[in-house]
């Protein structure tokens, strides 16, 4: 438990606390930001929308029209204890539980979003089968050269907000701890029906890598991470026009219809070489493309870019011309080989945010896509293995940022729509509510 004592500042409070987590860490939040009141969400609960995962026009955005996640992150992976199939009060007390957090908080940034996802293996103590249309594979490596654990927790409840103070409050109703959320009490608490497995904490925004850097490990002692940077590799991530739309990756058949699948993998960097031995220009040449060190398109953390990372289709095609050329290939122009349907529709739609962790620089990846096989073949992609013919790209070195980032874990869920919150059937009932 961390000492919140002594002079600490309001922003070291603020800082630390959602890493740490719990009533102390709440406390201290609550004496910071207490007296500033938090948006409560609507009665009539038919108001929110059908998707979990409609945050896009929840959160707030940039003067380009990008969104800006939820500045402070809570991953709650939760199993159950019992090998059997939910109970019909078992549905009921997970919908209380969330339904009360639906009237606490108004669901946006300054107020709270939330969802609830299910695993294969949840789905897998059933006597049916998922679906056709529900493409969730259990988690696997997905390159050569890692060898991650698998998260295979039963559901995965996903707190964000811009407030520190909400998303440990709201952690700490659902975990039963806490008897209101926004004032508002909660009849039920999902530990009622769940034990938490594990929890995993995470921020996004500019300034927040920086005033966290210090002394972490994976960041070299001259504290680089400029603190105009939402994320410890020193860029804007993100943009609208290289990010699917909710509408995309949403299922439009099947009876989870309305819902998502969302791969999260958790990686670490190290980024002493990334920021000691490479020039801004090689950074922007392995994080983007070679072209966009060349042009010089990239300016600070790449605000200038507006609403698009300037991968175009050219430099996707380009990529093994660039590799001979530049000796080196691009990350986004890498991963943008996959990321298209033939129509030149981005297909995924990644919401990663950064972490502290285990005391490490590290990166909580959700990602959303119709199908787990669509992520699984962006990252192949990224992978970059068939490019490793040029001799100067190896697997790991020239190769975009893999020299930098390590896979730690993978985990595969299901988002269903809002009205299969509760605990669903793989046929997409839920008996009892
Ligand atoms: C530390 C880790 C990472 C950082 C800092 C990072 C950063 C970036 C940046 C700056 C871009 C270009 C701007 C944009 O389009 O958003 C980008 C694009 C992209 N990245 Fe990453 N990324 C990381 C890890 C990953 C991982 C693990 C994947 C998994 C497949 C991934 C997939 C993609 C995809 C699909 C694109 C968009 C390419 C396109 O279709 O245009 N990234 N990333």
């Amino acid at each position: 438990m961390a000492d919140w004592g002594g002079d600490r500042t309001r922003r070291d409070v603020l800082k630390g606390a959602v890493a740490v987590g719990g009533a102390a860490a709440l406390s201290a939040c609550l004496e910071e930001t207490g007296d500033e009141p938090v948006p409560a969400g609507p009665e009539d609960l038919s108001s929110l929308p059908a998707r979990q995962h409609a945050w896009n026009g929840r959160v707030r955005t940039d003067d380009h029209g990008n969104t800006l996640l939820p500045r402070h992150q809570v991953l709650l992976y939760l199993t159950l204890p019992d090998g059997g199939s939910p109970s019909a009060e078992d549905r009921e007390t997970v919908e209380s539980a969330l339904r009360t957090l639906d009237r606490a908080y108004e669901r946006s940034s300054e107020g709270l979003l939330h969802s609830i996802a299910y695993s294969p293996r949840y789905f897998d103590r059933f006597d049916g089968d998922l679906p056709a249309s529900v493409d969730l594979p259990e988690p696997r490596a997905l390159s050569p050269f890692e060898s991650p654990a698998f998260d295979r927790q039963d559901a995965l409840v996903h707190l964000a907000s811009d407030r520190a103070d909400v998303v440990l409050a709201a952690e700490e109703a659902l975990r039963g701890n806490e008897s209101t959320a926004n004032g508002r009490a909660m009849d039920a608490s999902l530990t009622d029906v769940f034990e938490v497995a594990d929890r995993r904490s995470g921020f996004v925004g500019a300034g927040m890598p920086a005033e966290r850097q210090d002394g972490l490990d994976g960041i070299p002692e001259s504290n680089p991470v400029p603190e105009a940077s939402p994320l410890f590799m020193g860029f804007i991530a993100g943009f609208r026009q290289n990010q699917a739309t909710e509408d995309h990756v949403t299922l439009s058949t099947g009876p989870f219809a309305g819902g998502t699948t969302k791969h999260v993998s958790n990686l670490r960097m190290r980024l002493d070489d990334w920021y000691g031995e490479q020039s801004f220009e090689d950074r922007v040449a392995e994080m983007f493309s070679p072209v966009h060190a060349d042009e010089g398109l990239v300016e600070g953390v790449g605000e200038n870019l507006g609403d698009d990372s300037g991968v175009t289709p050219e430099i996707v095609d380009g990529i093994d011309a660039h590799a001979r050329r530049f000796g080196r290939v691009g990350h986004a122009q890498k991963a943008a080989r996959a990321n298209r349907e033939a129509d030149g529709t981005v297909r995924t739609l990644r919401r990663h945010f950064e972490s502290t962790d285990d005391g490490e620089a590290g990166l909580h990846f959700p990602s959303l896509q119709r199908g787990i096989t669509t992520f699984e073949e962006v990252r192949e992609a990224m992978n970059g293995t068939d490019l490793t013919d040029e001799p100067t790209i190896r697997q790991r070195v020239n190769n975009g940022i893999l020299e930098y980032i390590f896979v730690k874990r993978r985990g595969n869920f299901l988002v269903p729509p809002r009205a299969l919150r509760a605990l669903p059937t793989p046929t997409g009932e839920t008996p009892g509510l």
